[in-house]
């Protein structure tokens, strides 16, 4: 009796051992693995893009380097996903100073450019802010830049009604200001969180 249970002490004091010994080695590559990570673990999103804006210009990626980019993708008839997120959007933009808020740009593109006519965008985005931008553009165009962030929508019929919907992924995207992403935000964050990253982006804009 006395040497089995012996037997099994030697056996778990082995173990724990062991798993010290796993476990240290987990702690080390986790840490090395951040240090690494710093740029990597950046989302690769974004790229070059030609749409028109709400008031009917022609424009390029190009056009909104030089400050941080807000970016979010829905459509004007959206019933609640869109105007929840874009209302959260000028919330967090109305917690930012005059001074910061010139910084970013608070851009809104269409995944529904056939109904989203420049007029319709121009009519929308001013319920937002009067520096919200809105882009529309062809089918085509629309379909180049969605990729670009891994925008997935699709038109919804239902039977009876009388305008289709979109179905449609609902993130909102933070670009640095050379078009870079920077990070994405979850549907219905809180506008506070938002703004603790804008100020940290703004901050990190200005010293580099
Ligand atoms: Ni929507």
């Amino acid at each position: 009796m006395a040497a089995k249970n012996n037997k099994a002490g030697i056996v778990i004091i082995a173990l724990a051992m062991i798993s010290a010994v796993l476990f240290i080695g987990f702690i080390m590559s986790q840490d090395s693995g951040s240090h690494r990570q710093t740029d990597d673990n950046r989302p690769k999103l974004g790229g070059p893009f030609a749409l028109t804006n709400h008031i009917g210009q022609n424009v390029t990626e190009k056009d909104y380097l030089g400050k941080l980019q807000l970016i979010y993708f829905g459509y004007t008839f959206c019933p609640d996903v869109c105007p929840t997120s874009l209302s959260i959007m000028a919330s967090a933009l109305d917690l930012l100073t005059p001074q910061e808020r010139k910084k970013i740009y608070p851009i809104f593109i269409t995944i529904d450019p056939e109904r989203d006519t420049t007029e319709y965008m121009k009519d929308y985005i001013i319920n937002f802010g009067d520096d919200f931008v809105g882009l529309t553009g062809t089918a085509e165009q629309v379909k180049d830049i969605s990729k670009y962030f891994a925008v997935y929508y699709k038109r919804v019929e239902e039977e009876g009604a009388s305008e289709y919907l979109m179905d449609h992924s609902s993130y909102t995207y933070l670009m640095d200001e050379k078009g870079k992403a920077i990070t994405v935000f979850r549907h219905g964050i809180d506008p506070k969180d938002m703004v603790q990253q804008l100020r940290a982006s703004l901050k990190e804009m200005g010293s580099g």
